[in-house]
C-alpha cells in the first residue's frame, strides 16, 4: 500500500513533465522560425521601400556582418523609425513611420530642399 502511493506520486510529478518537455520544446521551434520569417519580410519591405537589393548594406556570405557603411546606416534609421513610431507616427492617429516615408523609393532621399524654393 505504502509503495503504491509512492509510485502514484511519482507518476504525478512525471506526467506533467512528460507532456511539457516535448510541447515546450516544439513551442521554441516554431517561434523561431516565426521570428525568421519575420526578419525576411522586414527585410524585403525595407529593400523595397530603399529601391535596393539586400547586396546593398549585406555581405550575403555573413548577415550580420557590419561592415558596410549602408548596413551601419540602416541599423540607425531603424532606430529612428522605431522612435518615430512611439513618438505619434504609429498608424493610428497619424501616418506609420516607414523608410519609405522619407526614402520614397530612393537609398539617398532628397532631404535638402531645392535652392530654387530658398528664393520665396
Ligand atoms: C538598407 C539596408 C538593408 C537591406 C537592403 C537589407 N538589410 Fe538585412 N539587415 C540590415 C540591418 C541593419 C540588419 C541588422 C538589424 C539589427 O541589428 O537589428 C539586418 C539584419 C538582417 C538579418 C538578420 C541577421 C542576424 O542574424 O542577426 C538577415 C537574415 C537579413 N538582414 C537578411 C536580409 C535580406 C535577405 C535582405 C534582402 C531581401 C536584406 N537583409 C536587406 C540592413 C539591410
Ligand atoms: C525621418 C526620415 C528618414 C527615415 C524615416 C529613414 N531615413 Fe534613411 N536616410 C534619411 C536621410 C535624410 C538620409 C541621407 C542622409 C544620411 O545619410 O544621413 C538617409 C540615408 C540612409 C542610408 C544611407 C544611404 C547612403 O547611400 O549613404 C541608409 C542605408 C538608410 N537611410 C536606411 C534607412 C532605412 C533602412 C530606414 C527604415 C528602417 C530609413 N533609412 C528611414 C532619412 C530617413
Amino acid at each position: 500500500m505504502q509503495r503504491k502511493t509512492h509510485i502514484r506520486n511519482l507518476l504525478s510529478l512525471l506526467v506533467p513533465i512528460i507532456f511539457l518537455v516535448p510541447h515546450g520544446h516544439s513551442q521554441s521551434i516554431s517561434k523561431f522560425v516565426t521570428q525568421e520569417e519575420k526578419i525576411r519580410q522586414e527585410m524585403v519591405t525595407i529593400s523595397r521601400e530603399l529601391g535596393v537589393t539586400c547586396v546593398e548594406c549585406h555581405n550575403v556570405q555573413n548577415f550580420r556582418d557590419d561592415k558596410k557603411k549602408t548596413f551601419k546606416v540602416a541599423r540607425e534609421h531603424m532606430k529612428l523609425t522605431q522612435m518615430l513610431k512611439e513618438n505619434g507616427f504609429n498608424g493610428k492617429k497619424g501616418p506609420l513611420a516607414t523608410c519609405y516615408m522619407c526614402h520614397r523609393g530612393k537609398l539617398m532621399p532628397d532631404y535638402k530642399e531645392p535652392a530654387t524654393a530658398k528664393a520665396h
